[in-house]
């Protein structure tokens, strides 16, 4: 196992410290949070925990079916207690850049559906300012072109549709991904956000504003749980 794997399987293992019996709980996606669903199989396995999980792509579906996470549709339930999720990026004022999977959408609609959200990441995800990594763009397949042109008009930078080879990567929505290079200079991400969803074509942004409330966070130093003071989990 590398470093950087090792360090995201000691945060996604520690994260299950804000999981106990009885929660509902949003399954991130990615290479790190798929440590904690791992963890959460396992718990329920040998420790008896009892959770109900709403997966938050057909990637995460998957795992927590093989790893016997029992499943809800978040339409039959009011809410969830917690999502984990990892992310690309995060600042000090604990906003996110999500999407690197393609996932951001569902995401989205199960962080804004829990009480509480807790980030997995390695140390190499926190920024002073979002944006070096390519911010994605849910957006739809009709004129998918013409709706990248007038985001890179938009936003002033440069614009690419995500590709997986000749063709452009599909998200489980049927949507596709842009992916916009601005540079680590986003000043404003809560108006950028705003100013990207009134976009024609735009779907959802993976700019995750005042969503997170804890980061669980691996490096050199060990794991390390940082709260935002003005997040709703302690
Ligand atoms: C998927 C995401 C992921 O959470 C994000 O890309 C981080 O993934 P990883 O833990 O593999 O670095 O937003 O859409």
């Amino acid at each position: 196992m590398t470093d950087v794997e090792g360090l995201k399987k000691d945060a996604g293992i520690a994260a299950c410290s804000y999981v106990s019996s009885g929660m509902k709980v949003g399954l991130g996606t990615g290479s790190t949070v798929k440590h904690t669903v791992i963890e959460l199989g396992r718990m329920i396995a040998e420790e008896g925990l009892e959770i109900v999980g709403v997966p938050t792509s057909l990637a995460t579906e998957k795992l927590a079916l093989e790893v016997g996470i029992p499943l809800v549709k978040l339409s039959d339930i009011d809410g969830l207690d917690v999502v984990i999720d990892g992310a690309d990026e995060y600042d000090p004022q604990f906003q996110l850049i999500k999407g690197g999977g393609a996932a951001l959408l569902r995401e989205k609609i199960v962080a804004q559906e829990s009480s509480g959200m807790v980030v997995v990441a390695d140390d190499r995800k926190r920024v002073e300012k979002l944006g070096a990594f390519p911010l994605p763009i849910e957006i739809t397949p009709f004129a998918h072109q013409a709706t990248i042109r007038v985001l890179g008009r938009t936003l002033n930078c440069r614009v690419n549709c995500r590709m997986a080879g000749d063709n452009p990567v599909i998200t489980d929505n049927g949507n596709m991904i842009a992916d916009a290079h601005c540079g680590p200079t986003i000043q404003d991400p809560i108006g950028m956000e705003k100013v990207i969803l009134n976009i024609a074509g735009v779907v959802q942004v993976g700019l995750f504003n005042n969503m997170c409330d804890v980061v669980v966070l691996a490096g050199a130093n060990g794991v390390e749980t940082f709260v935002n003071p003005n997040g709703r989990l302690k």
